[in-house]
């Protein structure tokens, strides 16, 4: 199936031979025929799959003709299409995504995330514009204060569905549509994990609503194009696991996942240090909204190497030439494992993940795979054969073999101290003697047999 059959608006020919793209990904030729007949839909597809032109371009289309029947939007502040995302870095990307679709199909597209100033805000209320792309928590408290208005919603994107429901926006989703008419409104849940508690949550709040589900096979599996290698490790050895890694094999670019913002924060100024020469940026929701910018930017601009993040990174974000992801702890949950997996294997191309395995990590690895069975290809053993293994391996031996010379040599000196204080200590009756802890040799206490 070739772009044309899907009988998109003209006016996207100019984008797509800017892109260079061929034909529509899987879930783009299963999801974009039904949005254009205006279904609402529940789309389930890998990471990586091509989601967000998948619900994008329909809703360009629908928008263009619309405005080409009735004319231009003039309202202000009321979009007639809004895009969720669960953060500000994804929100964004889905912005400049849309903005080069908008440079050919000229709709006017605007973006509102949290941290942004309330000039950014308020000046959104007095301009009119098409399509919003936001995160919850700005747009509840821009219609709160009467900035934004959803009443003339006509369509509504979820992206990254099912984080928005986990984080809980719910309340704050249903406050937000309230306003518009729901019999009216054309609905898009997207993402590549949907577990059924918020799938039958869909069902339960749209319930004069079909929702058509799109679902693959493959999704809610890692992609086959990932090779993973689980390194044994002991926590208090990562650090210098990761440094080995960077210095040794890692081959491009990539992201090291962390479960906590401090450690995130402990392992960027570690590598800082260690490293001097590498060009490493640390991202985690406790940073400034302008920082946390600037850290993403750097890195999607190829000006880093190494970014060290929480899992603020972990869904949705796009870096094309992204080669490897280190699991620095495993995530708490098998989704974030699949979420953060897919930042590399996108678009047919090749990816690496290592995840550092500690002692503790063995009842997580199962639920991993238990969560993502049916998955031949990956099974997340602990891999024997790999590099770092063979590395950890080595230094925990050298380590191990360290600290037994360590031990024979200072038996040796105590039985050689001793041996020189037995001498030296009058034999009184049958009285033994042995070395005291501290300062053996020197001072010797008699110790009476009883
Ligand atoms: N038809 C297409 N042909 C070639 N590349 C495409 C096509 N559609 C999208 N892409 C590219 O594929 C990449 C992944 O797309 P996208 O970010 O939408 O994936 P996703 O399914 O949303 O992934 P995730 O679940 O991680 O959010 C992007 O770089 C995008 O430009
Ligand atoms: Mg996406």
């Amino acid at each position: 199936m070739s772009f044309e059959s899907l009988e998109l608006h003209p006016a996207f020919k100019g984008f797509f031979t800017e892109q260079n793209f061929k034909k529509p990904t899987e879930v783009q030729r299963k999801t974009i025929p039904l949005l254009l007949a205006r279904k609402s839909v529940v789309a389930v597809s890998e990471t990586g799959s091509g989601k967000t032109l998948a619900y994008a371009l329909p809703l360009f289309h629908a928008l263009k003709i619309d405005e080409e029947k009735h004319g231009t939007n003039n309202l202000k502040g009321t979009p007639r299409a809004m895009v969720l995302a669960p953060t500000r870095e994804l929100a964004n990307q889905i912005y400049k995504v849309m903005k080069g679709v908008s440079h050919h199909v000229k709709l006017r597209v605007r973006l509102l995330t949290g941290g942004d100033s309330h000039e950014r805000t308020k000046s959104m209320a007095h301009s009119s514009f098409d399509i919003l792309i936001a995160t919850p928590s700005r747009v509840k408290s821009a219609i709160k204060n009467k900035e934004l208005s959803l009443g003339h919603l006509k369509i509504f994107v979820m992206d990254e569905a099912d984080n928005l429901f986990e984080m809980g926006f719910k309340k704050d989703i249903e406050g937000m549509l309230l306003e518009a008419d729901l019999s009216l409104l054309q609905l898009g849940f997207f993402t590549a994990t949907m577990p059924p508690v918020f799938d039958a949550f869909l069902t339960e709040r749209f319930p004069g609503k079909k929702l058509e589900r799109v679902a693959f096979e493959a999704a809610s599996r890692p992609q086959v194009r990932i090779d993973t290698y689980n390194v044994r490790v002991e926590p208090e050895e990562k650090n210098k696991i990761v440094r080995t890694f960077l210095e040794k094999e890692a081959k491009g670019r990539g992201i090291i996942f962390t479960n906590q913002k401090n450690q995130a924060d402990e392992v960027f100024k570690y590598l800082k240090e260690k490293m001097p020469a590498l060009k490493v940026k640390v991202l985690h929701g406790d940073m400034e909204a302008d920082e946390r910018d600037e850290a993403l930017k750097t890195f999607i601009d190829k000006k880093a190497q190494v970014l060290v993040s929480t899992d603020v990174a972990a869904r949705g974000i796009d870096i094309e030439d992204l080669a490897w992801v280190v699991n620095y702890g495993l995530p708490k949950s098998a989704i974030y494992y699949l979420h953060r997996c897919g930042r590399v294997g996108r678009g047919g191309r090749h990816g690496v993940v290592y995840n550092l395995v500690a002692s503790h990590d063995g009842k997580m690895i199962t639920e991993i795979n238990q969560a993502i069975q049916a998955q031949t290809h990956l099974p997340l053993q602990m891999i024997p054969d790999a590099k770092l293994n063979q590395q950890a391996r080595d230094r925990a031996k050298a380590h191990a073999a360290e600290r037994v010379e360590k031990k024979v040599a200072k038996i040796a000196q105590r039985d050689r101290r001793a041996r020189i204080t037995d001498a030296d200590v009058p034999q009184r009756g049958k009285k033994t003697v042995r070395p005291a802890r501290r300062g053996a040799g020197r001072t010797v206490k008699p110790v009476r047999r009883k």
